[in-house]
């Protein structure tokens, strides 16, 4: 898969649906050539080579170089910038010499090692490929070999160089609290584009992913090249158009405010960058990446559980009685996993006080948390908990005896958000309270998950055990602490499972995703609100990595009113959680609600591990549509999600062509249906939706689909399945399985 072309000193590293070749022109510049289709690495030979425009310009191949080190005539982003002992900012980096492993997993990795002329330093660029994955996983180690500190001002990841396109539409998401992971797109002009994060954390304001096609990609069609960084902290992905007509992506560690001295001896390593090429469109990228972190990336490789969280049912106001009370309801509907969330602890009975103290409440627990632990087991659930380990409330014991461990300047208010502050975790002192609290907690109790959350950015980022003129390594030393943290306790307690959280879905990315077994994308639990969060996340991440909850029927973020079908049918296309207040559930909703539950566990394997096609044909008829594609126990099978937002003028809606099936194989459809539901949406106004027949399809449900129809494949994804959605937030499943001959 990788290999050196000694003769023509070319680099190609190909993978069964792409090839990526850079070579070393006559200047000894590593200069990248090809990305895209599988090519022989020989064709590529005539476009090594350097080109100069003007002396007012960087010689054109430093425009397409592989590691853009920051000296004489290069003026793209750089990926590494120095500062030398002397005051000399200038780096010259030749090639040194390159090495290709394999590993017994069949990864092989290339790395190439550039050294500067007259420092003592090394760039060691890494690039390793896995059987079956069109994806190169990039990272750079700088190595310090001398015996005088150097500052890196700036050391990326990668730098990737797209082909010449007649267009460079760039897809990223954006976003806010409650309304993370928004879809972007939009054509490149000559300058740079900065997604970025100098927040402390991911950050839900814009994630760490870009895509970039020629303008025409579609889900199901079209070339894209993409990158998803892993950093936590921040980050920076600058997608550069020249005036030449270049593009060059380089994403890593934000070099804003951050400075690193590497000591003599010391090595620094990046954060892996991985990129790919999809010939297929976004939806085979999305497929790519998701398969990738199911079979690399994410820790936990079981099935999520169906889980219960009190927060919106309870928020501050826990107490065993009523938490036993939500359990035996979560039991009832099906939960596998019962979560208590903020409130348990100190004098935590508002967002003012506790945080930092993180022993158990006894006013609320007079019987100490394992009386509900004990409870929650014998209903047959597993325990979980919420924890927020790097913050602390001013009113708090632990600030009280610690002022000092928090970030702040000496001359300035310390800025408090949510009434917290953001503990200093590489203080030995702090990460040790913090790994002894959580391993006293996970110790001492039968608690089988941990919601990890941290609700604030990071402000007045100075540290007071640490030299000042070191101060701007902060922004690193954290995420690398936190992930240490993370590292220690996965060890201590290996059967306990973690979420990421940060307010919503501004700590995800695949450096966290190594840790943490799943991801909560948003506070925003709106069923309809969420299609887009969840549809944006599932561009980059797997949808069993999500957490989705179903809420209220009327949603708290917006009075929306939706069905408990729709709600279940939304969290349903990810790992579902449900977060209502159960104690104010009917029989009836308790009735559809362990159905719903129980579909969901039946076609689980195929969400939480299948292909997902997402269905954007119908958006123009405002229909969201998403379905999961795999091997069951008898044949392939495949369930498909539908909503309609709103019907209007009396339409009829399409028929919907499905993706990913065997045009060759027959399939039996049917819509699941939950027996004797009952919406309790779109009653609160008394309208039943069971309007007019159209089509001869009956608008109540998916009448066609209930008696079980056999289709081929082609039909499906020639054709088409009806549609039979009606009104405003209506919603529809259907399960799709192959019939094998007798
Ligand atoms: C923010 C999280 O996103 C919520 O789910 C909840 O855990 C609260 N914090 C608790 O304070």
């Amino acid at each position: 898969m990788i290999q050196f072309d000694t003769d023509r000193r070319l680099f190609s590293i190909s993978t069964a649906g792409s090839s990526y070749v850079f070579g070393l022109n006559e200047k000894g510049v590593l200069q990248h050539l090809y990305w895209g289709d599988p090519v022989a690495a020989a064709d590529c030979a005539p476009l090594l080579g350097s080109r100069l425009h003007s002396s007012f310009d960087a010689a054109l191949d430093r425009d397409a170089e592989e590691f853009a080190y920051w000296g004489g005539l290069s003026y793209m982003e750089p990926t590494l910038k120095v500062r030398w002992h002397d005051g000399v900012r200038d780096l010259r980096m030749a090639y040194a010499g390159h090495r290709i492993e394999r590993a017994d997993d069949g990864k092989e990795t290339l790395t190439v090692v550039l050294r500067d002329e007259a420092y003592p330093l090394e760039a060691h660029l890494i690039y390793g490929v896995r059987p079956g994955h069109d994806l190169i996983e990039r990272h750079a180690l700088i190595v310090n070999t001398g015996d005088r500190d150097v500052v890196l001002e700036s050391a990326q990841s990668a730098a990737w160089s797209l082909p010449e396109l007649r267009d460079y539409r760039l897809t990223h998401v954006t976003g806010k609290w409650a309304g993370e992971f928004q879809l972007r797109s939009a054509s490149l002009t000559e300058g740079k584009k900065v997604l970025e994060s100098r927040r402390g954390f991911t950050d839900g304001h814009a994630n760490p992913w870009f895509a970039i096609d020629e303008g025409t990609a579609t889900e199901e069609s079209g070339k894209v090249w993409f990158g998803a960084l892993g950093w936590s902290g921040n980050w920076k992905i600058v997608a550069e158009k020249t005036a030449f007509g270049r593009v060059r992506v380089t994403g890593g560690i934000n070099d804003f405010d951050s400075e690193w001295t590497l000591g003599p001896g010391e090595r620094f390593e990046t954060p892996s960058f991985v990129g790919g090429y999809a010939a297929g469109g976004f939806g085979a990228m999305s497929r790519g990446l998701h398969r990738y972190q199911y079979e690399h990336v994410s820790p936990g490789r079981d099935l999520r559980k169906v889980l219960y969280n009190s927060w919106e049912a309870t928020y501050f106001d826990v107490n065993a009685k009523d938490q036993i009370a939500l359990a035996e309801r979560a039991a009832m509907v099906g939960a596998e996993l019962f979560v208590i969330d903020d409130g348990w602890f100190g004098q935590r009975s508002h967002d003012r006080a506790g945080l930092g103290d993180w022993t158990v409440n006894a006013e609320k627990f007079p019987n100490g948390l394992d009386e509900l632990i004990g409870k929650v087991r014998d209903l047959g659930m597993a325990f979980g908990i919420w924890v927020e380990p790097e913050a602390v409330n001013p009113d708090s014991d632990l600030y009280r005896s610690h002022p000092d461990w928090v970030y702040h300047f000496p001359t300035r208010a310390r800025t408090e958000l949510r009434n917290q502050l953001v503990l200093d975790i590489s203080n030995p002192g702090v990460k040790g309270y913090i790994v002894d609290f959580m391993s006293k907690l996970l110790g001492e109790h039968d608690i089988a998950f941990v919601k990890w959350d941290m609700n604030r950015t990071i402000t007045e980022p100075g540290m007071q055990d640490h030299p000042l003129n070191r101060q701007k390594e902060l922004w690193i030393r954290h995420v690398r602490s936190l992930y240490e943290i993370w590292a220690e306790l996965r060890r201590r307690f290996p059967g306990v499972a973690f979420e990421t959280c940060a307010g919503g879905g501004s700590r995800i990315d695949l450096g966290m995703l190594r840790y943490a077994d799943q991801a909560w994308p948003s506070d925003n639990t709106d069923a309809f609100d969420r299609l887009s969060i969840q549809e944006g996340f599932s561009y980059v991440y797997a949808p069993k990595l999500m957490t989705c909850w179903v809420t209220e029927a009327v949603s708290g973020m917006n009075k929306r009113v939706t069905s408990l079908k729709y709600r279940f049918h939304s969290a349903m296309t990810g790992t579902l959680g449900i977060g209502a207040n159960l104690n104010e559930w009917s029989e009836e909703q308790l009735r559809e609600a362990a159905a719903l539950v129980a579909q969901y566990k039946e076609i689980r394997p195929l969400v939480q591990g299948g292909r997902q096609y997402r269905l954007r044909a119908l958006e123009h008829k405002s229909v969201d549509a998403v379905q999961y594609v795999g091997a069951g126990d008898m044949g392939e099978e495949s369930v498909l999600f539908a909503f309609l937002h709103a019907q209007k003028l009396g339409d009829g809606l399409p028929r919907l062509r499905l993706q990913g099936l065997d045009p060759d194989k027959r399939y039996e459809i049917y819509g699941m249906e939950v027996d004797g539901a009952k919406d309790d949406g779109p009653e609160v106004d008394g309208v039943k939706g069971d309007g007019a027949e159209i089509d001869g399809v009956k608008g109540d449900g998916p009448e066609v689909e209930r008696a079980k129809d056999v289709r081929s494949g082609r039909a499906l994804m020639r054709i088409g399945v009806e549609l039979p959605l009606r009104g405003d937030f209506d919603s529809l499943l259907y399960r799709i399985r192959e019939l094998r001959q007798p």
